[in-house]
């Protein structure tokens, strides 16, 4: 299994990204491989990912382009900045923009696609009075108990059929 992967990895790069203009073009290294491997291996098994390492070393740009290829028939990307003026709320509307509703307090995608969620500069939020970062703790709220609630009247929403990416 995965040497297979790692081949296919390798070909993705020669092969599908030679129509790029040069500012868009990834050089493949051992660590944008690495990256790539693990970002395919948590798609296919929806296991949200947290993305680290030192600024410029390209997370933001494998990721994008990983997520940019994606089939627009099995998969939903949601591309999100978070600058250090995000709100909570603002996190919330953009998470929903792209659901549609399937009953009282159940969302999801569009019937047989997958919705991916790719958070670029999680960290960047203000800090509040007390030391949290409410955007990111909208997003723990999610990642831990699997619904967050509605901001008119407090119902519970659940979203199926999603992967976050951070
Ligand atoms: N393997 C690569 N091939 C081509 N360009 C690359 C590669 N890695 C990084 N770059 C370029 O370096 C710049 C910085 O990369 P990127 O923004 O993805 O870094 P980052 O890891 O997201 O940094 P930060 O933590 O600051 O967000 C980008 O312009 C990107 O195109
Ligand atoms: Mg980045």
């Amino acid at each position: 299994m995965l040497p297979q992967r790692a081949v296919f990895v390798y070909r993705h790069y020669l092969y599908e990204r030679e129509e790029r203009s040069v500012s868009t073009l990834l050089i493949p290294t051992a660590e944008t491989a690495r990256l790539e491997f693990f970002l395919r291996t948590c798609l296919d098994h929806d296991v949200p990912l947290l993305v680290l390492g030192p600024s410029g070393t390209g997370k933001s740009a494998s990721t994008t382009s990983l997520l940019v290829d994606l089939p627009k028939d099995k998969f939903i990307v949601n591309i999100v900045n978070f600058s250090a003026r995000t709100s909570a709320s603002q996190a919330q509307d953009i998470i929903m923009s792209k659901v549609d509703r399937r009953r009282k307090g159940v969302f999801g995608p569009a019937m047989g696609r997958k919705y991916v969620v790719f958070i670029d500069d999680v960290n960047m939020p203000q800090k509040e009075p007390y030391g949290a970062q409410p955007p990111i703790e909208f997003l723990r709220q999610w990642l831990d108990h699997k619904h967050f609630y509605d901001k008119k009247d407090t119902s519970k929403i659940e979203l199926f059929g999603v992967l976050e990416l951070l």
